[in-house]
């Protein structure tokens, strides 16, 4: 047994010798990164304006809009009406709160887990309530890296509103988000304000945008002074902004294809 033995001891040996004789690699460094706000859409705590015992019906109104929507299924499959259903809700409550949810959930007929997961996935759902003005800005590689850069727009957006990421203005204007991609790359930097897109942001237009929202509310002479959504830079839509470079001149005909024709 001994002479079976000593051959794996000098092994161990000669391998714990190595290791002792190597430099010692310095201890690696763990962080620890502040929570990130977005961890908590994860979760309902009860709070005074957001639990169970909060009533929510939809208005007479909008249990026609339901009534219409559930057309468009099957009804044994009439929980496929969820996102548009929590949609109207939301408008109607202001967030989507675990009142509404229950009340989607009771509608559908579903279990109201599931209707949580819904709303606990897309971040479109608000779970908490948000200010009149929802600014989201777009911070996605396209949006940092186009115009200004997004940095800039966060920035301007911050030191306006005198709020970080994920606050809301004390007089209950203005909530301020980061987002990831929205969608609207080509006319980048952006930001989506409610259900509106403004783009080709400068730290200028969005400041100007962000007064003149603000003013709308609170200086009713000047309520029609909200940019029209869209680029804010002049161009159309996301036309090239050096102007047209191709599709210059009439279009060809079939006479010049097809003489024979
Ligand atoms: S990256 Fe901002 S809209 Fe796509």
């Amino acid at each position: 047994m001994a002479s079976k033995l000593t051959p794996f001891l000098m092994r161990t040996a000669i391998r714990s010798a190595c290791r002792a004789s190597r430099p010692q690699a310095p201890n690696r460094a763990f962080s620890l990164f502040a929570q990130r706000r977005s961890d908590t859409l994860m979760v309902h705590r009860n709070t005074p304006d957001n639990n169970p015992d909060v009533p929510f019906k939809f208005t007479a109104a909008n249990e026609a809009i339901i009534t219409e929507i559930l057309k468009r299924y099957p009804p044994q499959y009439k929980k496929a009406a969820v996102m548009p259903i929590l949609d109207l809700g939301q408008r109607q409550h202001g967030f989507t709160s675990i009142s509404v949810m229950n009340e989607v959930a009771r509608i559908l007929e579903m279990p109201p887990m599931r209707v949580y997961e819904v709303a606990s996935f897309y971040t479109m759902y608000n779970r908490t309530p948000v200010g009149k003005f929802h600014v989201q800005a777009c911070t996605t590689t396209p949006c940092q890296l186009g115009g200004c850069g997004s940095d800039a727009i966060v920035k301007t957006i911050k030191k306006e509103l005198g709020i970080k990421q994920g606050e809301t203005t004390p007089d209950g204007l203005f909530t301020f988000i980061e987002v990831e991609c929205l969608g609207a790359c080509v006319n980048a930097p952006m930001v989506q304000i409610n259900d509106d897109y403004y783009e080709d942001l400068t730290p200028e237009t969005t400041k100007a945008l962000l007064t003149a929202l603000k003013e709308s509310v609170t200086d009713v002479s000047k309520a029609g002074k909200v940019p029209a959504p869209g680029p804010l830079s002049g161009r159309d839509t996301c036309e090239n902004s050096a102007g047209l470079t191709n599709l210059t001149s009439e279009p060809w005909g079939i006479d010049k294809t097809r003489e024979d024709l």
